[in-house]
């Protein structure tokens, strides 16, 4: 088993990746990156580097087995539940003022998130003016997304964090159970479109009121970072809301100075309303 890998074999596996799939991962942070790729590499048994590098160039299935490992997909609904109470709290009462609403959850993985927002939204009776824009890099979990159907032992925790949030409804109320498999209400995805972004590369597409990104900044350095948070600043109306996860931060990036805190705990900046579009 191999515990580490040479700086020089980290830049062949990523260029590579880059080579075959288009996705530069230059910019993300390289310990976590390491960890990844060893990961990977003990599941597939795997115990040298040109044997990575060659088997990702010549197989498609597998160089996109191993973009999905390494772009950990893990998600909950309601996944910091007190997060969503601020946003039901504090959030959508100013937001709800507007005629029509823009969301992004970006980086959205299989779209637990996503549904919970839409849950959020019907019960503040305000789903139907929403707009939202869901986006990932990785094709396999926006596949998942659009379908909403999940596997049923995912369930349990989706309950657990539901119910520390305190929804109106209980969560059975918005799906059925077939066989294995939990499957969401579609009326909840009417007004979502699910869509390929890279953070790392792409512009943003619009200008919203509220983006949500959580738990993909940990896995960048500083300068992605700081390039993400500068596209959120342009993706935002002046006075938006931006969301990020309970273990990111703002505050050393050079954005900082352009958001103002609605909660320091559950990470909801607001941008400065002389910053931004509109
Ligand atoms: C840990 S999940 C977070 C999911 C959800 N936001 C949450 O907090 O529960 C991280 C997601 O970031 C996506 N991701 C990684 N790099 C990305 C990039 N450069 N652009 C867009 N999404 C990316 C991964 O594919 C994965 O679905």
């Amino acid at each position: 088993m191999i515990r580490d890998i040479a700086n020089s074999d980290l830049n062949s596996i990523v260029y590579v990746i880059k080579e075959t799939r288009g996705i530069d991962l230059g910019e993300y942070a390289p310990s976590s990156l390491t960890r990844r790729f060893l990961r990977f590499m003990e599941i597939m048994q795997i115990w040298d580097v040109k044997e990575l590098v060659s088997k990702t160039r010549s197989n498609k299935d597998f160089a996109d087995n191993f973009l999905h490992e390494i772009t950990v997909c893990v998600t909950e609904m309601f996944r910091d539940p007190d997060f969503w109470v601020i946003i039901r709290d504090k959030i959508i009462p100013i937001l709800q003022e507007k005629k029509s609403i823009k969301i992004w959850h970006a980086a959205c993985s299989t779209g637990e998130e996503v549904l919970s927002m839409a849950i959020l939204l019907k019960e503040a009776g305000i789903y139907n003016r929403v707009e939202i824009t869901a986006t990932d890099i990785n094709e396999t979990v926006l596949k998942i997304a659009r379908k909403g159907i999940y596997l049923k032992n995912k369930q349990e925790i989706n309950i657990k964090n539901h119910q520390k949030y305190g929804g109106q409804f209980p969560l059975s109320d918005y799906y059925g159970i077939q066989d294995n498999n939990v499957i969401f209400d579609e009326d909840l995805l009417k007004n979502v479109e699910y869509k390929f972004h890279n953070l790392a590369k792409d512009q943003p597409f619009g200008q919203f009121d509220l983006i949500i990104c959580r738990n993909v900044l940990i896995y960048f350095n500083k300068v992605l970072q700081d390039k993400v948070l500068r596209s959120f600043i342009e993706g935002l109306n002046k006075g938006s809301y931006l969301g990020i996860g309970s273990k990111e931060s703002i505050t050393t990036s050079n954005s900082a100075r352009f958001f103002n805190a609605v909660s320091l705990e559950e990470k909801i900046f607001q941008l400065n309303p002389k910053t931004g579009n509109n």
